[in-house]
């Protein structure tokens, strides 16, 4: 059995589809959700899905290995940020090299960063009027977006789009390709 343990903060819209997607596998299940939102969405999900959640706070994450230890008891194949906004700290990086892996709403290594996240991405591709946009799925390191890139998937982006239009066409792709890409992982 493969385990994936999923980081999340918002809506956990990725978190449903990718529980979605491996709900009937029995060779892969969901070990947990964590989340540093005491009141994301991404719990209420949960709670719907029959999955584990469990919200934990910033000194567990950043100053112990507290949250650490709890993923480690947990054996998990592979840590998946789905929207998930915090830095992931030095001594997960080193405890999991090459199991984390996040999705990032553009096509990095363009609008990523600190602060480049959900809408503040699709309004900086609106306002530089790109012509496309995407997704990239890439490894985790102690940088901001800096991890070494696995997937990428492009989208046109019309003159006529709004930000609401962009980020809709990013869900459609990280909808469709993140859980193919985690289970591509998981069988590798
Ligand atoms: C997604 O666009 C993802 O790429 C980004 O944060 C968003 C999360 O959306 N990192 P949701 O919480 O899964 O609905």
């Amino acid at each position: 059995m493969k385990r994936i343990v999923l980081l999340a903060s918002g809506s956990g819209s990725n978190v449903e589809n990718i529980a979605n997607y491996f709900k009937d596998n029995s060779k892969v299940t969901i070990a947990a959700v964590f989340t540093n939102k005491r009141d994301a969405k991404v719990l209420d999900r949960c709670n719907r899905l029959n999955i584990s959640a469990l919200y934990f706070n910033k000194q567990s994450f950043f100053k112990s290995d507290c949250l650490l230890n709890i993923i480690k008891g947990m054996e998990p194949d592979l840590i998946v940020l789905a929207g998930f906004l915090l830095k992931i700290p030095e001594n997960f990086v080193v405890a999991f090299p090459n199991k984390i892996v996040n999705i990032h709403p553009a096509l990095l290594p363009k609008y990523g960063g600190k602060g480049m996240y959900g809408m503040y991405v699709h309004n900086a591709i609106k306002s530089n009027n790109e012509t496309e946009t995407g997704i990239t799925i890439h490894y985790v390191n102690e940088n901001y977006d800096e991890g070494a890139i696995i997937y990428q998937v492009k989208t046109v982006v019309s003159n006529t789009d709004t930000p609401e239009d962009i980020a809709q066409k990013v869900h459609i792709l990280e909808y469709d390709h993140f859980p193919k890409v985690i289970d591509q992982l998981l069988s590798n």
